[in-house]
């Protein structure tokens, strides 16, 4: 059995549904803080236990029977969140998983700009510790294009703080990727880069949305310091925009430009490049 948390989210929702179309339902189960918010997967024949990255008891029920587990990253800033990764994985060694997945990103380390990436690395560091198998996904950024973005579609402006190559990914891809790696008999050891086959600047999502819209989008670098005090102006709280100052700082230091074939290798087709993620927004 493989056992997903995280499954009432976005990215490892994604996953359990590319996962149904690849195993039998009896061998896929859910572990979810609200039980009642996968109704859709018991429906399906999946098995949906009760889970919470605070309660152990709990996390090793819901991982019982399960030779993987793939662990979603934690959005709970509010906590101790590699604490809850430690539980995790503890949890999952004590319930006798033989492999676990955790779902990291592209360019962890301790010493970084962008805080999450330290909490990546401690809880790759502790699943390096558990003595069985692990597996980091390392996904490229993904999200919110407007988040990235800002209101070009209203500006015809890309105004954000200088930035460096990274990779956009789909989260759809992600998850299909995801899903691919859980179901095959290829080993995937230790961390691996799930990329964009080339970088992006915000240069190029200018380039590709004034293809798009037919109307000229132009990059416009904006100073730290302006950008942070315009967006805490515009009502944006001000530890949220230093956060994403704080990825774009890290994309200048070259943390992100890296890039890997290893997710078109698991797609068996290229990924969805900005050109095709701006194209599924409603742009004009
Ligand atoms: N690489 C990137 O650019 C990037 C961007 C955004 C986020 N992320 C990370 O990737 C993760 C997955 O992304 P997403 O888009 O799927 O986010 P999402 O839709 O917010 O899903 C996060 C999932 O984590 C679960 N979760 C949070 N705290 C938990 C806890 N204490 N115990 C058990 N489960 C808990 C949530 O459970 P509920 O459904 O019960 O709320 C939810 O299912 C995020 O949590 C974040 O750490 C990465």
């Amino acid at each position: 059995m493989i056992v997903v948390t995280g499954a009432t989210g976005t990215l490892n929702g994604a996953t359990v549904d590319h996962l149904l179309k690849r195993l039998p339902p009896h061998q896929i189960g859910v572990s979810v803080r609200d039980p009642a918010r996968a109704a859709h997967l018991a429906d399906r024949g999946v098995r949906v236990r009760q889970g919470s990255y605070d309660d152990p008891a709990a996390l090793r029920h819901s991982f019982a029977d399960a030779e993987q587990v793939l662990l979603v990253s934690s959005n709970d800033l509010s906590s101790d969140v590699v604490a809850q990764h430690h539980r995790a994985i503890d949890a999952a060694v004590d319930a006798g998983a033989q492999r676990i997945l955790y779902t990291s990103a592209q360019g962890t380390a301790f010493d970084t700009p962008y805080p999450p990436l330290a909490i990546h690395a401690a809880t790759e560091q502790h699943l390096a510790a558990s003595g069985i198998a692990w597996t980091a996904l390392r996904n490229g950024f993904y999200g919110d294009p407007a988040q990235l973005l800002g209101a070009w579609q209203e500006t015809g402006v890309i105004a954000m703080p200088a930035d460096g190559p990274f990779s956009w990914v789909d989260r759809r891809d992600a998850a299909e990727a995801a899903a691919a790696i859980l179901t095959t008999d290829d080993p995937f050891d230790g961390p691996i880069d799930l990329t964009l086959p080339e970088p992006v600047t915000l240069a190029d999502f200018a380039t590709a949305a004034s293809e798009i819209t037919g109307r000229q989008i132009d990059r416009i670098v904006v100073d730290d310091e302006t950008w942070v005090s315009d967006a805490t102006t515009s009502g944006v709280p001000e530890a949220v925009a230093r956060f994403t100052l704080s990825m774009f700082q890290a994309t200048r230091s070259g943390h992100f430009s890296g890039s890997d074939p290893t997710l078109a290798r698991l797609l068996e087709r290229n990924p969805r490049s900005i050109s095709d993620q701006l194209k599924g927004l409603d742009v004009r």
